[in-house]
């Protein structure tokens, strides 16, 4: 796909680090440029025409987000600065009222820390009680699984819709039906799967939905809050301060606005807002269908190179998306990683932020490959020859 469009790309580097965050089109970069050189100014504040511009920009923006997620009105959309803040304000700004002691919310042991330490912590502000779906021997999460797991007291399940190791595909659909029927909300951390794969909020019937604009080709510092309208409708800001307020008075009377801007305080990250929109425009360009299809045959690819090398363990060759997670063995997991990098070739070493993973992996760090878009064959073929050569690591990073 277009190579060129990605100034990044010109370094000489292979970058196999797009769980992490994503190399940005010169249409991003220009569209965060255009804004701090042609028509710097706040959003939502001034009458004057290069306000009432950004104002134009951002609100479209959002209404961008709404066809690209397909959620049912853009006041469903929340500017955030990411996946964690997103996942942060569902826990503080709803759950924290909506539970009570004792109720039961259901995640797994390879979620991110994002989706388990808030809920964690209102276990201990409110004796909320946060249980694990056991997965099953792929590392995947099944519905069979889940009803084992499921009480009168299972409020909520919230899960990652692709983990960011594994790569598994979760039956969102599938389970969402489910977890209504028994009233259930589902939360679903779509930090891997919205720049992956096509959102459909209304189709999967997700009740709260976080992401990154980073991982799909956008700026950094801003991501999205999807709720229902109903859920946004009772949630307590976060913030409180400029641009969520109608009216304060000194007899301390206060109206605040109605959705979206209640839950946005503060001046916004404009410039990240206006970049996730070229990026979205632009992953709507090439088509998500077709991201997904590029990436899934670049794992196959890998996944048969890397199987005529005798010392290679690989850990989800079941996974459905473009995330490769290995070791070469005996060798630590940072060392290869820095192998790699001698050549000039990104990977992500450690345990990628999801540190429970272990108790079911039985390994504590891999080496993570993640696609994108702009990655190649010819990228893996040297990738491929630089691994069977792996008798030198200790001689090349020493
Ligand atoms: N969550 C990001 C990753 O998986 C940073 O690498």
């Amino acid at each position: 796909m277009q190579r060129e469009d990605f100034p990044m790309l010109n370094k000489d580097i292979i970058y196999f680090d797009n769980g992490a965050t994503t190399f940005k089109p010169k249409e991003v970069i220009n569209g965060v440029l255009d804004y701090y050189t042609n028509y710097t100014s706040n959003a939502h504040r001034g009458d004057y025409d290069l306000s009432q511009k950004v104002d134009y920009l951002y609100e479209s923006t959002r209404e961008v987000v709404q066809k690209f997620i397909n959620a049912e009105s853009s006041k469903e959309i929340i500017f955030t600065s990411g996946t964690t803040m997103s996942l942060n304000m569902i826990v503080s700004s709803f759950m924290r009222y909506y539970l009570a002691k004792g109720d039961e919310v259901l995640i797994t042991k390879s979620e991110h820390a994002s989706n388990v330490l808030p809920w964690l912590e209102l276990e201990r502000e409110k004796g909320i009680v946060v249980k694990y779906i056991p997965l099953d021997k792929d590392y995947k999460v099944t519905l069979e699984n889940i009803q084992k797991v499921v009480t009168s007291k299972t409020k909520v399940i919230s899960l990652a819709y692709v983990t960011n190791v594994i790569g598994d595909i979760r039956p969102i659909k599938e389970i969402s039906k489910f977890a209504h029927s028994k009233d259930i909300l589902m939360v679903v951390d779509g930090a891997q799967s919205v720049p992956h794969l096509k959102t459909d909020v209304i189709g999967d019937d997700i009740d709260f939905l976080a992401f990154s604009g980073h991982k799909m080709l956008g700026p950094t510092g801003v991501g999205v809050l999807y709720a229902k309208e109903k859920y946004l409708k009772v949630m307590k800001p976060l913030l409180y301060g400029g641009g969520m307020n109608s009216r304060f008075e000194s007899d301390k009377k206060v109206e605040y606005k109605d959705l979206p801007l209640r839950l946005e305080a503060g001046t916004q990250n404009i410039a990240g807002v206006l970049g996730l929109r070229e990026a979205i425009l632009y992953l709507e360009k090439i088509g998500i269908d077709k991201i997904h299809k590029h990436e899934v045959e670049l794992k196959k690819y890998l996944l048969k190179k890397l199987e005529t090398i005798d010392n290679i363990e690989i850990y989800n060759k079941q996974s459905e998306t473009g995330i490769v997670v290995f070791n070469i063995k005996n060798i630590f997991s940072e060392d290869t990683s820095r192998y790699l990098n001698h050549y000039k070739i990104c990977v992500r070493a450690g345990n990628h932020c999801t540190k429970m993973l272990k108790d079911e992996l039985g390994v504590k760090n891999t080496c993570r490959i993640s696609f994108y878009l702009y990655n190649t064959k010819e990228e893996i073929d040297k990738l491929i020859a630089i691994l069977k050569d792996n008798k030198r690591i200790y001689e090349v990073i020493l």
